[in-house]
């Protein structure tokens, strides 16, 4: 049997309204089951799960998908991973199968990265590793930690990495185009050299820091390659992501030194920012570990307001975000520091005592505001009340509020009377974003597009769709439906049968199609389609191709300067009118 076969076997033998059911609390009504979608923020049971067609799918967030991808997006696992839990659900022996394991064009540039990591992490059990060894012993890592995390060291002659890479038969231009030399020399010398993993845990890049006095920049990272975007990166993330799932949270740091101390007490579901920004793409990686973050970025005025940027967007995000307070004195201000000092207990209690996003960020509003100053400390108490009105939490509402009368000596009933005008205007966003969501996703469609649609569901649904689709040659109207449909076709004539739950799992590693179809599937459909409406919806299309083949012919007499040749195209555009 090949994968596809075993991972279908496993989708056969789990029903997805028991899976779902063992999640969120599932209600029937008619054919299908509904529940409260777990993928955006509802209380409304938009989604829907069909026992018939093993989908599940929300009409609001247009979230769906087969058991394999529920059990992805809810766990924040791999396929790989949600092939093995619902393997051993279902009873069927999965040790054999290998995911992913493609080769790729980039397989040589990964292999170069992994000598040059063996290579770099060798150096430093040398000789000529003594200086970087004590450097790093007075920071406290320990050759525990410098095996656990790969640190290595690059040496002082120029040429050292490139010659073995050259024994090896890398050319110049692979090592420079990789970022591990220039101008003909080694790109790192004398530096303690982190090596960066992409997602999966390959080694792709590096992250030198100097060990001496010289006044070089502290770190050195590898520039953007083919196999390295640094926006995409975040140390620590392979490892992180198991811990992350069993312990429900994530802790991100803004260094290295932080990363590795925060692994070394226990907190191995640890990633840093490499610094205090972080991107979109970033933020979705997060969001795939936990929806509970902890962000313990430095105490100073730095870390402190990268805080609000990104507490801000990922609460955005809906995402659980709590800050842990750091000092904000020199000394110890990032958590590396703190816990040499303090030891593993006082972060435990930090990190007990971490404050929600918003209660962190009505702290900030309150610094350096004159409260002699009318006008400022209106402008406070107007901020506040407005950070308020974010939070659900009713009690916790109050709470705040009281204390902001307290402290402002205004009476509480103002100040509620401010909030309630506060919440309503927010009520009017909310809806305004739901709207607003559902009018770019379900927009109104014209007859091509819904043609389109509904041919493509209803391969899904029926194969003599299929054969009747091969058979008529329909070219759809766009070249990523072109794509998908040929991507149905050839999963028919390869396995002799399809269905809808099979082809979610067909499509995991295929990022472009798999949009256009969740996309696709987030529409309602009639299943009892006939021959009769299928007829329809290929005409359709043919007109549409008819169509622009006359457009295409229109341009083409406009440039054609050959009175008879113009006269030619003229006369196929006016057959193609009487539909010849
Ligand atoms: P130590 O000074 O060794 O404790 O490092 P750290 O990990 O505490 O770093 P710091 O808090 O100073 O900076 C946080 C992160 O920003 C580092 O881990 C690096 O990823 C990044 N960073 C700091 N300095 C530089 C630099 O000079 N160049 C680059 N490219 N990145 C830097
Ligand atoms: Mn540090």
């Amino acid at each position: 049997m090949n994968n596809q076969d075993v991972i279908n076997e496993i989708r056969q033998k789990i029903d997805i309204v028991d899976l779902i059911g063992e999640y969120i609390p599932l209600i029937q009504k008619g054919k299908n089951f509904f529940g409260v979608c777990p993928f955006h923020n509802d209380t409304n049971p938009s989604m829907s799960v069909s026992r018939e067609k093993q989908i599940y799918k929300c009409f609001s967030c247009g979230a769906s998908g087969n058991a394999f991808n529920f059990l992805m997006d809810y766990e924040h696992i791999d396929f790989k991973e949600a092939v093995k839990i619902l393997g051993e659900k279902s009873g069927v022996e999965v040790s054999g199968i290998r995911v992913n394991a493609k080769t790729t064009k980039y397989d040589r540039y990964y292999e170069m990265y992994d000598i040059a990591n063996k290579f770099y992490q060798n150096n430093i059990n040398t000789k000529e590793g003594n200086g970087a060894k004590k450097y790093l012993e007075s920071r406290h890592i320990d050759d525990e930690l410098i095996k656990e995390f790969g640190i290595g060291l690059s040496l002082s002659k120029n040429d050292s990495l490139i010659n073995i890479l050259f024994s090896k038969n890398y050319s110049m231009k692979e090592i420079e185009d990789l970022g591990l030399a220039t101008n003909n020399h080694d790109i790192y010398m004398n530096r303690i050299m982190f090596p960066l993993h992409d997602i999966n845990g390959r080694v792709v890049g590096f992250s030198g820091r100097i060990f001496d006095d010289s006044n070089a920049n502290k770190y050195m990272n590898t520039k953007e390659t083919v196999i390295f975007k640094k926006g995409e990166c975040l140390y620590n993330y392979h490892i992180a992501r198991d811990y992350c799932r069993k312990l429900k949270f994530v802790i991100i740091v803004e260094g290295f030194m932080d990363a590795i101390r925060l692994s070394q007490i226990g907190y191995k579901n640890v990633i840093a920012l490499m610094g205090t920004a972080m991107t979109n793409e970033q933020m979705n990686l997060v969001k795939k570990l936990s929806n509970n973050i902890y962000l313990s970025l430095d105490g100073d005025d730095a870390g402190q307001q990268a805080i609000l940027n990104i507490g801000e967007q990922l609460t955005k995000l809906n995402l659980n975000v709590r800050v842990i307070g750091l000092p904000s004195d020199k000394k110890e201000h990032d958590p590396d520091e703190f816990i040499i000092k303090y030891g593993k207990e006082r972060f435990d209690g930090l990190l007990e005592a971490a404050l929600g996003y918003s209660d962190f960020k009505i702290n900030c509003l309150k610094r350096g505001v004159n409260f002699n100053s009318d006008v400022e400390m209106a402008k406070y108490v107007d901020s506040v009340v407005r950070e308020v009105s974010t939070i659900k939490d009713e009690i916790r509402r109050e709470i705040i509020l009281k204390k902001l009368a307290n402290d402002t000596n205004l009476s509480y009933n103002t100040l509620e009377k401010r909030l309630s005008e506060y919440l309503e205007f927010q009520q009017v966003i909310d809806k305004d974003e739901v709207v607003q969501k559902k009018n770019v996703s379900k927009k109104p469609m014209d007859k091509y597009t819904k043609a389109s649609y509904v041919l493509i569901y209803s391969m899904l649904n029926d194969s003599w769709v299929i054969r009747k689709f091969e058979k008529e040659n329909v070219h759809l109207i766009t070249k990523e439906l072109r794509y998908l449909a040929s991507e149905i076709c050839y999963y028919y004539r390869k396995y002799g049968n399809i269905n809808m739950a099979d082809f979610y799992t067909y499509l995991t590693d295929k990022e472009e199609l798999k949009i256009i179809y969740n996309f696709i599937m987030s529409f309602e459909y009639d299943d009892e389609i006939n021959v009769r409406a299928i007829d329809d919806y290929i005409a359709v299309i043919k007109e549409y191709n008819m169509r622009q083949e006359i457009k295409r012919l229109k341009e083409l007499i406009k440039r054609e300067n050959d009175p008879i040749a113009k006269a030619e195209i003229a006369e196929r555009i006016r057959l193609l009118r009487i539909g010849e």
